[in-house]
């Protein structure tokens, strides 16, 4: 009767440890990737990177959000939103005036959501200067909607203000878009520096992602000297998909369009589309390390 007794009990705890277990797998897979599109150097590619990993994501069949945090707006406007009147401003969730869930837009054509920003996030980074908890408003703004998505690129503006803050704090994960130039190596410092604070005082979950070589030329030498130097320094998370300058990466947010849909066999949408399995499989074997 005891021996019995104490192989219940002994199977009880078994299946709690394996329910454990299993939650907490499920939790790891299902986890939704939030990711920081962020680069303070200006014209690096960050918005093209954004919209089209976006793109490409989506015709992978993940449900993807994109949020502009970049008062620009180039992010909303290039998928076809219009970035000064939007149903609700990014910045009235941001600041608490409004719900996020009447702030999402559907991107014309596609499945893919948006929450467009405009001129009005730089009013609103003024303001959230005054609250408390500051830089925690996106990661609450996305609270209440991140597990409806499996992957959210949050576009950053080109500095390490209160916004970019705000998306280096909702986000688990930063991809760094860089041209291989001189200087480039140079403003990456500050930006890992910043990166490495985050994650110590507000968000213990941040790491780097991946850098991604834009605007890419793999015939100059500079080119090849300074992926060397991010491949040393950086090892495995230099994506070894990069960007080839492509004149209808460039043309297509003038249309209103991601490239997938501007020219689905540019060298751009095929270099996107590359970059985007190439993040979904090194995402699959550390889940699966
Ligand atoms: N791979 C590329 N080939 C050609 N033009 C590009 C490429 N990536 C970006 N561009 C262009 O370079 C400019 C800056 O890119 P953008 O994505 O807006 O940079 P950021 O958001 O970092 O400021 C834009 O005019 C964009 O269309
Ligand atoms: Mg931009």
């Amino acid at each position: 009767m005891y021996k019995k007794q104490g192989g219940w009990v002994y199977q009880k705890w078994q299946d709690f440890v394996n329910v454990c277990i299993l939650q907490i797998h499920l939790e790891y897979v299902i986890m939704t990737k939030i990711i920081a599109v962020a680069n303070q150097k200006g014209g690096v590619g960050k918005t093209t990177s954004s919209v089209n990993m976006a793109a490409s994501l989506a015709v992978m069949k993940r449900k993807v959000l994109i949020v502009d945090m970049d008062p620009q707006g180039n992010a909303t406007t290039g998928v076809g939103l219009n970035k000064h009147s939007p149903p609700v401003l990014l910045s009235d969730v941001l600041l608490g005036d409004a719900n996020v869930e009447d702030a999402l837009q559907t991107i014309p054509n596609t499945n893919i959501m948006a929450l467009g920003g405009g001129p009005d996030l730089t009013i609103a980074e003024l303001e959230m200067m005054q609250m408390a908890e500051r830089e925690y408003r996106l990661h609450k703004a996305l609270a209440s909607i991140k597990d409806n998505f499996d992957y959210i690129l949050i576009d950053c503006p080109p500095s390490l203000n209160m916004l970019t803050v705000n998306a280096l704090v909702a986000a688990n994960g930063v991809l760094i878009p860089m041209q291989c130039e001189y200087y480039a190596l140079e403003g990456l410092s500050a930006l890992v520096g910043s990166i490495e604070t985050i994650r110590q005082n507000s968000n213990p979950k941040l790491e780097i992602m991946g850098l991604l070589r834009t605007m890419y030329d793999p015939r100059s030498n500079l080119a090849k000297d300074v992926s060397r130097q991010l491949s040393e320094y950086f090892g495995e998370k230099l994506y070894n998909t990069s960007i080839p300058r492509n004149i209808r990466l460039a043309e297509a947010p003038s249309h209103g369009l991601p490239v997938l849909m501007y020219d689905k066999r540019s060298h751009g949408a095929l270099a996107y589309l590359a970059l985007a399995a190439e993040m979904i499989r090194k995402e699959a074997s550390r889940e699966a390390a």
